[in-house]
């Protein structure tokens, strides 16, 4: 299973130019918090002359106080040697403090970017994505982007520096001796380099396990009544050990490579320090050098070794960065499709005129879903659209809501064309009850007054009662206050349907499009509600989408969409005499109840 292929396609090539690019990216980012980046670079260089200071001062004590038995020197030595420590210690605790402060920084604003990025975003684009990958996007890549591009390269730069630093020192000291001190430095380099590739794909192989578990733990919960009643638990807990079983094979293969990874650097630094301490003793021995010098070089190697291993663990995590980064801006980059235009008109007073001209429309290119769609909907005209499913209903719906725009053609309300309307005035005038209803978690009250911010009880109350659903609503266990539940979970889907055409009522809109939305709820109710519909509809344009040819009946007028085009319009009875599609569909839903009727399941 590939999660991400766009990252895993890209060529090594296109990896390197990105990363340069993102760095630059990032940098102008933390660019926002200036103070704290100075605070940073500040400890940095506190850290790295403490680091040379240190071992310099020691070589001095050995040298001047100790061998010359100069007591008194030495305990002003000792003092100041302590503050040095005492200093690097600070300016280490300073770093890590402030290194976290703009990382976290940075990671909050960053996942804000996202997030309200995210709800810009056209319809288009989360159909194209998986929802795992989006959350992984918001969340987890983020965090990854921040402890390798922000906290990793700051660590970086300060390692970098002392290491500038201490073979800058060393070479200043003794030049032949930091030639001797550094000579195992490539063994170390190769063997870094051999521990990072086969670092990398152990963290990669990690990585696509944990993906992998999470998105199986998140697609049984989504889907936990269908596996519940196909009776696929005992798979899907199979599936699960397994993946969980991969995926801890995985940890531990990465376990097993740092364990190895780190004795085998201390080995190698341990080498670089008998190097040292034997040309050193030597140099000593002949009087070339002072044994302070070589007690400072020892400390010198010791601190080489942290900065390379650093740049090594980096090569590596860099890797994660970037296809992190690469899924960040992927999103980050995503067009707004449904952007209005400059100059976008605000629908004021509507008169509520529907028109598609010419429409075409495709998800996918080269497979039209409308094709040449006319529909024209009059100022206070009901009308209902019927067709078998898949025939391109709710696509219809999808282009006059602007959640997509058509490939070709106009969507026209007022007569003005949607893309050229202010989003917000088009949401606010149109009215709509989707076919999967959404209720947030919170009261029923709270889930109509969303239709409306700002509602008072009353209102909700008295367009549920004009919708004729106010005592049904009482009738449930806390009334208006009843727990809808984590998207409406506690809540029948005709009642779902209910709440969901009250919300839409609440708004007062100029027009009203319900999408199956009196599908789920009993004859007798939707009876009810019909009646009631018709006295709120008044005066407001409809579009009423059906499965259900009993709501089609009291509509104006009727459009009869196959395979997404328009074949028949007219009202029920010109429809009905001209022994038409629409007459075919109403005979079989009249049979189809009889047969059931007469045929009741033993
Ligand atoms: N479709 C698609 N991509 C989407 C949504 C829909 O390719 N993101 C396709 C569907 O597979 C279908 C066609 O577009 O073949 C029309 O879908 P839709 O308009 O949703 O059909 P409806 O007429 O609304 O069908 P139903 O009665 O089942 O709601
Ligand atoms: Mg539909």
């Amino acid at each position: 299973m590939t999660l991400h292929p766009s990252a895993a396609t890209l060529g090594e090539e296109a990896r390197e130019t990105s990363a340069w690019g993102l760095l630059k990216r990032v940098s102008r980012d933390l660019s926002r918090y200036r103070v704290q980046v100075a605070l940073v670079a500040l400890s940095i260089v506190a850290y790295t002359l403490t680091g040379i200071a240190t071992p310099y001062t020691l070589g001095i004590i050995i040298d001047n106080y100790i061998l010359k038995g100069n007591l008194p020197g030495l305990a002003t030595m000792s003092l100041i040697y302590l503050l040095l420590l005492l200093g690097q210690w600070a300016s280490m605790t300073a770093n890590t403090y402030y290194i976290q402060t703009v990382g976290q920084l940075y990671l909050r604003d960053l996942r804000n970017k996202i997030f309200s990025k995210l709800q810009r975003l056209s319809m288009k684009f989360f159909t194209s994505r998986r929802i795992g990958d989006l959350v992984s996007a918001t969340i987890n890549d983020t965090s990854t982007l921040n402890d390798v591009l922000v906290s990793g390269i700051l660590s970086v730069l300060g390692h970098l520096l002392s290491l500038v630093g201490v073979v800058a020192i060393m070479i200043y000291i003794n030049p032949v001796m930091t030639a001797v001190a550094l000579a195992n430095v490539p063994l170390l380099i190769f063997i870094a380099r051999t521990y990072g590739r086969r670092l990398k794909e152990a963290h990669r192989v990690v990585r696509k396990k944990v993906a992998e578990s999470t998105m199986l733990v998140e697609e049984s919960i989504a889907g936990i009544s269908t596996i519940k009643a196909f009776g696929m638990d005992e798979r899907v807990l199979r599936i699960f050990n397994t993946v969980s079983n991969e995926t801890s094979r995985a940890f531990v293969g990465v376990a097993k490579l740092m364990g190895l990874f780190w004795p085998f650097m201390d080995l190698t630094v341990t080498l670089s320090v008998i190097l040292v301490l034997a040309f050193g003793g030597y140099l000593v021995s002949v009087g070339a050098a002072s044994i302070g010098v070589v007690v400072a070089f020892i400390q010198y190697v010791n601190r080489l070794a942290r900065p390379i291993t650093q740049f090594v663990n980096m090569y590596d995590s860099l890797q994660a960065a970037l296809a992190a980064a690469e899924r960040i801006y992927a999103v980050l980059d995503s067009e707004e499709v449904e952007r209005e235009g400059i100059g976008a008109v605000e629908l004021k007073n509507l008169r509520g005129e529907i028109e598609l001209k010419n429409v075409t429309f495709s998800y996918v290119p080269g497979r039209p879903v409308l094709k040449n769609v006319n529909i024209h909907v009059r100022p206070g005209e009901v009308v209902a659209v019927v067709g078998s499913t898949g025939a391109g209903k709710t696509t219809l719906v999808n282009l006059i809501m602007r959640f997509y725009d058509p490939d070709e053609g106009q969507v026209l309300i007022d007569g003005i064309d949607v893309k050229k309307v202010k989003l917000g005035s088009l949401r606010r005038a149109v009215s709509y009850v989707p076919q999967e209803t959404y209720l947030f978690p919170g009261t029923i009250m709270d889930n109509i007054k969303l239709g409306k911010p700002g509602a008072s009880d009353e209102e909700v109350i008295a367009v549920c009662k004009e919708l004729g659903i106010h005592e049904f609503i009482e009738r449930m266990p806390d009334g208006y206050m009843t727990d809808a539940g984590e998207m409406g979970k506690k809540l029948s889907t005709g009642e779902k349907q209910l709440i969901a055409i009250a919300r839409a009522m609440l708004r007062d809109p100029a027009v009203v499009i319900l999408d199956e939305a009196l599908s789920s709820i009993d004859v007798v109710t939707e009876a009810m509600l019909r009646g009631a519909m018709k006295k709120l509809m008044e005066g407001r344009t409809g579009i009423i989408i059906a499965h259900r040819l009993s709501t089609a009946k009291d509509c104006d007028r009727i459009i009869v969409i196959e395979d997404g085009e328009v074949i028949e319009e007219g009202t029920h009875d010109e429809l009905m005499n001209a022994r038409s599609r629409y007459h075919e569909l109403y005979k079989n839903m009249t049979r189809t109840i009889t047969t059931a009727l007469l045929n009741p399941p033993k």
